[in-house]
């Protein structure tokens, strides 16, 4: 099988390529990256050279690059995308470029290139936000984002279910819980606390830390795509869960994994938009055999010591990076 990855310079593509040429060795990966400030070809060091492995740079929204990248492909796993929410708020058309448009490039190239399928990744965001004792979100659940990066994701399923409908184009859509785990771009809550951390710093934390998302640790999401990929029904929509935990709770994990204390939070205003719990069912995936293997608590402490051990992947990315908080945003509107 030959597969194209978009975005498989990112936090959660480099994993699943990591996690894909580990488990199927007789496959082959092309890349499609475009190396925006969330791609960092150091996540993927020592695949050079890999006969199985080939890197493109290039924008998704670049139709002809698109299509020279489709050539000879089976399947495509898109995970080229803005993704931070924060980011969104301050700058929402290049989400609305990348995370639409983007989509579209791919979508049309791929019926054109005859894939056998086309795995969209997405997230739980679409669906907006839940109370404390809300149901958690299932396929079935209207979309509601509320956020120029979730209505983006969901424009993009939206795209992704049209080329199913209209054209028959073979699809699946994944729309999973917040991923924690190696590799990740320290402006994300679980990184940027870490690094702040060791950098001897405060750690911003929203509100008063009430916030409550589920965690799935980015391997057992590559898991949970392959198992889409191989059983999978075409057309579905599968929702991936995570373990649930407010962010106060998980910032005093990660304080008391470094042995610092309370003292460290910074508490500071809520970005502009800010979805007070996500939280999923997942019951369409575990009838296809899923289970998660990551335990969040143990799992957390071993990110933490990868990030104490890997300090040279990401110092260099927090070098002269604007903070986007509160103050920032609401020169946007807030
Ligand atoms: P990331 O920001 O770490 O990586 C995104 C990658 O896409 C980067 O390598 C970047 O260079 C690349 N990219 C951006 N724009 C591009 C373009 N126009 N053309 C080609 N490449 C481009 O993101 P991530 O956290 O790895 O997320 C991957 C996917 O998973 C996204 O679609 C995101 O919406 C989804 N998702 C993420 C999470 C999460 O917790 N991180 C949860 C659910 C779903
Ligand atoms: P984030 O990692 O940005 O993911 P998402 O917004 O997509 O869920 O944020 C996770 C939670 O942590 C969210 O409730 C916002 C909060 N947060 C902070 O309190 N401080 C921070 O510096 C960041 C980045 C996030």
């Amino acid at each position: 099988m030959k597969l194209l990855v978009t975005g498989g310079a990112g936090f959660i593509g480099s994993n699943f390529i990591h996690y894909w040429l580990k488990n199927h060795p007789d496959d082959k990966i092309v890349n499609l990256d475009k190396l925006t400030y969330a791609g960092h070809m150091e996540s993927l060091k020592n695949l050079e050279g890999n006969p199985n492995y080939q890197f493109i740079k290039g924008d998704i929204c670049d139709e002809e690059v698109v299509k020279k990248a489709m050539q000879g492909i089976d399947i495509i796993v898109h995970f080229a995308a803005e993704s931070h929410v924060d980011r969104s708020v301050v700058d929402p058309l290049i989400f609305v470029k990348t995370n639409v448009l983007g989509t579209a490039v791919l979508l049309n190239a791929a019926l054109g290139a005859k894939v056998k399928k086309f795995h969209h990744v997405s997230t739980d965001e679409v669906y907006g936000d839940l109370d404390v004792n809300d149901p958690p979100f299932n396929p079935d659940t209207p979309y509601d984002p509320r956020t120029p990066y979730s209505a983006s994701k969901a424009g993009s399923d939206h795209l992704v279910r049209a080329y199913f409908k209209t054209y028959g184009l073979p699809i699946t859509i994944s729309n999973c819980a917040n991923n924690y785990g190696f590799y990740q771009d320290p402006e994300k809550l679980i990184p940027r606390f870490i690094t702040n951390l060791l950098d001897g710093e405060k750690v911003p934390l929203m509100g008063k830390g009430e916030n409550i998302r589920e965690w799935l640790h980015v391997l057992d999401h590559a898991r949970a795509i392959e198992l889409i990929l191989e059983k999978g029904t075409l057309g579905e929509t599968y929702l991936i869960q995570g373990e649930e935990r407010g962010n106060l709770e998980v910032t005093m994990k990660i304080l008391d994994v470094l042995g610092l204390g309370e003292d460290r939070i910074e508490y500071v205003e809520h970005r502009l938009g800010h979805d007070f719990r996500y939280a999923n069912n997942g019951s369409e995936l575990e009838a296809l055999g899923f289970k998660r293997t990551y335990n969040f608590d143990e799992s957390l402490e071993e990110v933490v010591r990868w990030y104490q051990e890997n300090k040279d992947w990401w110092k260099p990315l927090k070098k002269g990076r604007p903070v986007l908080d509160r103050e920032v945003q609401k020169g946007y509107g807030g």
